[in-house]
């Protein structure tokens, strides 16, 4: 018996998942697009998408932006592999490139597409609190050198207020009782999801290959703050930097080169 390919509907499965952690998450694209067709001309948009997982935002840009092309970047081969295999190039205006971005040369594996000043956008969702306070600011720094002059950078992430404190106390719960109504109504966690894609033979390898690449523990810290996102946006070069949306705890942070 043939089996399906599985990327259509774990991707699909997905973008629900996601939706547990971040409900208002199509409005927060939504949000992004926006300002991003305020800041940059529509014709020739070079994006890079950071951290794309299986291509979220890469496939919803191209969508909407007609002319852009995409440059999309990941260490996880499983998200990669659903991404390619649901997307393919989109017709030679989508790269899929398998980077980590704890590798301080990671701009030099994306080849021409690693030239300072390539870039018109980077964006990234839900993404870059998975990296240690100095990656993160590492990876600022070489985000603003891939963009050109007048680039923009969109981190639509969690981004939390300081490391304690009652207003952070009260956004987590309220963000927590989303997340437990969610899925006692039946909506798929994340690791329900990972469960899905462990009972696929497509994945097999891939799965193999990404279990070498979180050893347990190795993410003991809690996510940099908002106010670290910010000072370490500057310290890169950025001109401004600050929060352009919100719901809770996730926010649209934009810097302006
Ligand atoms: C929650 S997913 C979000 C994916 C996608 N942006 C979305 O919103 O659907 C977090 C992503 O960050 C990626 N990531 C985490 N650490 C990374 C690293 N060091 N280098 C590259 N990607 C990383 C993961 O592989 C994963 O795809």
């Amino acid at each position: 018996m043939n089996h399906p390919e599985p990327w259509t509907d774990l991707i699909a499965r997905w973008d629900a998942q996601q939706g547990v952690y971040i409900p208002q998450r199509d409005a927060m694209y939504e949000a992004m697009f926006e300002a991003l067709a305020h800041l940059r001309p529509a014709e020739e948009l070079v994006v890079l998408d950071l951290a794309c997982g299986p291509g979220a935002i890469s496939r919803r840009l191209l969508d909407r932006f007609p002319a852009a092309r995409a440059v999309a970047v990941d260490v996880d081969p499983v998200l990669l592999r659903l991404g390619r295999g649901a997307y393919g190039d989109a017709d030679g205006r989508l790269r899929w490139a398998g980077v980590d971005l704890r590798d301080p040369d990671w701009p030099q594996r994306l080849g021409p597409d690693g030239a300072a000043g390539t870039f018109d956008a980077v964006l990234s969702s839900t993404a870059l609190h998975w990296l240690d306070p100095a990656t993160l600011a590492a990876t600022y720094r070489r985000c603003h050198e891939l963009l050109r002059p007048d680039g923009v950078l969109l981190n639509a992430d969690y981004l939390p207020h300081p490391a304690a404190g009652r207003l952070r106390d009260l956004s987590a719960a309220m963000a927590d009782e989303r997340q437990d109504r969610a899925v006692a109504t039946g909506a798929e966690s994340w690791d329900a999801w990972w469960e899905a894609v462990a009972a696929e033979p497509a994945l097999a390898e891939a799965l193999d290959e990404r279990s070498a690449l979180w050893p347990e523990g190795s993410r003991d810290w809690t996510g940099p703050t908002l106010a670290f996102h910010e000072t370490a946006l500057l310290e890169a070069g950025f001109a401004e930097a600050g929060t352009l949306w919100q719901d809770l705890n996730e926010r649209i942070l934009v810097a302006l080169k």
